[in-house]
C-alpha cells in the first residue's frame, strides 16, 4: 500500500513505521530530482498551500515553500506579525478565511503545544504541523531519521543520543519517537533542570555525562538552549553549561571513535557546540537542511494524494 495512514501530519506520534518507511522512499525519488538541472515536477499543478508562521523560522519556512514550488504548487505566506491576528482575531477565524480562498493544504508553526490538532478538527483541509510550542517538529524528526540512514544506511540498531535542552525541545520528542519506531536506541543528554520529569517513560534512558553519552553513541543530535521558552534560569551561566554539555574538537578525538554529528539549527556557536565541530567532515548539519527539501515534498506528496482521491 502506498498511502499514508492519516490524512495530517500533526506528530511523529500519529505515524507508524510503514508510514516513515513510505515518506522516505518517496523522499529518496525527490532527491534524484532535486539532483536534476529542472528541479521541478508537476504534481501538484492543481494544490493550494497556505505558510502559516505564528513563530520565526528560517530553515523550516525556506524549506516547506522551496519544496512547495518544487512540486509546481501554488503557495501563499501568512506571517502573523504582520496579519489581523494582531487586532484579536482568532486562530479558526484567520485560517477558515485563508481557506475561502480555497487553499487545500496549511503548513503551520505555532507557539502553542496542540495547536495543529485543534486546527485539524475545526477546519477542512490538510495540516502539517511545523513546530508546535515545545510539542512536536514531525518534519524535522523525518528529516533527521532521513539523514542518519543516508550516513550510516540504516536508522535501526543504531545508538542515538539527543543533548541538551530536552524540556523546552519539540525536535527531541519528534526524534525520539521516530527514531524508536526505526529500531534505534535513544540517551538523552543533559542539565537535570533541562529534562522533562518521568522521560524515561518514553523509553529512553538518561546519561547525565555528555564523555559517557559520546563515548556510547553513534550519532549525538547538539540541541540549542530554548531561551525563548523560559521563564527562569535553568542552569547558573552559559559558561557553565558549555563546560558541561558542549561539544568541542578536543573532546570529540578524544573519543575511541568518529560519531556522526547532527544539530537541527539555529546554531548558538560556542555553546553547545564550537565551529571546528559543527563545520567539520564528521558533521551533518548542512545535509540535514538539504534533505528537509526532499523530506517536505514527500510529506507534501503524499498528503496531497489524499486530497485527490
Ligand atoms: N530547525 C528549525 O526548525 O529551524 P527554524 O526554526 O529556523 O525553522
Amino acid at each position: 500500500m502506498s498511502e499514508l495512514s492519516v490524512r495530517h501530519l500533526l506528530g511523529i506520534k500519529y505515524l507508524n513505521r510503514r508510514d516513515i518507511e513510505l515518506i522516505f522512499e518517496t523522499a529518496d525519488h525527490f532527491k534524484e530530482v532535486l539532483s536534476r538541472p529542472i528541479k521541478k515536477v508537476p504534481s501538484l499543478r492543481d494544490i493550494t498551500i497556505a505558510n502559516i508562521f505564528f513563530e520565526n523560522s528560517t530553515r523550516t519556512k525556506l524549506s516547506f515553500e522551496l519544496a512547495e514550488k518544487r512540486l509546481s504548487a501554488d503557495v501563499v505566506n501568512f506571517s502573523a506579525a504582520q496579519s489581523s491576528v494582531r487586532k484579536g482575531e482568532t486562530l479558526i477565524d484567520t485560517v477558515n478565511n485563508i481557506l475561502s480562498m480555497k487553499v487545500d493544504m496549511v503548513v503551520m508553526r505555532h507557539p502553542n503545544p496542540g495547536a495543529g490538532i485543534f486546527l485539524s478538527k475545526h477546519v477542512k483541509a490538510s495540516i502539517i504541523n511545523a513546530g508546535d510550542g515545545a510539542h512536536e517538529h514531525p518534519t524535522q524528526a523525518l528529516l533527521d531519521s532521513y539523514s542518519i540512514r543516508e550516513k550510516l544506511g540504516d536508522v535501526g540498531g543504531k545508538k542515538v543520543v539527543i543533548v541538551g535542552d530536552i524540556l523546552h525541545s519539540r525536535v527531541a520528542l519528534s526524534n525520539i519517537f521516530a527514531l524508536q519506531l526505526l529500531g534505534a536506541e535513544v540517551k538523552v543528554c543533559g542539565p537535570k533542570t533541562l529534562m522533562p520529569k518521568h522521560v524515561e517513560s518514553l523509553g529512553v534512558t538518561v546519561e547525565p555525562n555528555l564523555r559517557n553519552a559520546l563515548e556510547w553513541c553513534d550519532v549525538a543530535n547538539m540541541l540549542r538552549i530554548q531561551n525563548e521558552r523560559m521563564d527562569m534560569s535553568y542552569f547558573p551561566s552559559t559558561r557553565e553549561y558549555t563546560r558541561q554539555f558542549g561539544i568541542n574538537r578536543k573532546l570529540l578525538e578524544s573519543l575511541s571513535k568518529e560519531i556522526v554529528i547532527m544539530h537541527p539549527g539555529p546554531i548558538n556557536r560556542g555553546v553547545e557546540i564550537t565551529s571546528d565541530v559543527a563545520d567539520s567532515g564528521q558533521s551533518i548539519i548542512l545535509n540535514q537542511v538539504e534533505n528537509g527539501v526532499a523530506i517536505r515534498m514527500a510529506v507534501i506528496y503524499l498528503l496531497a494524494s489524499q486530497i485527490k482521491q
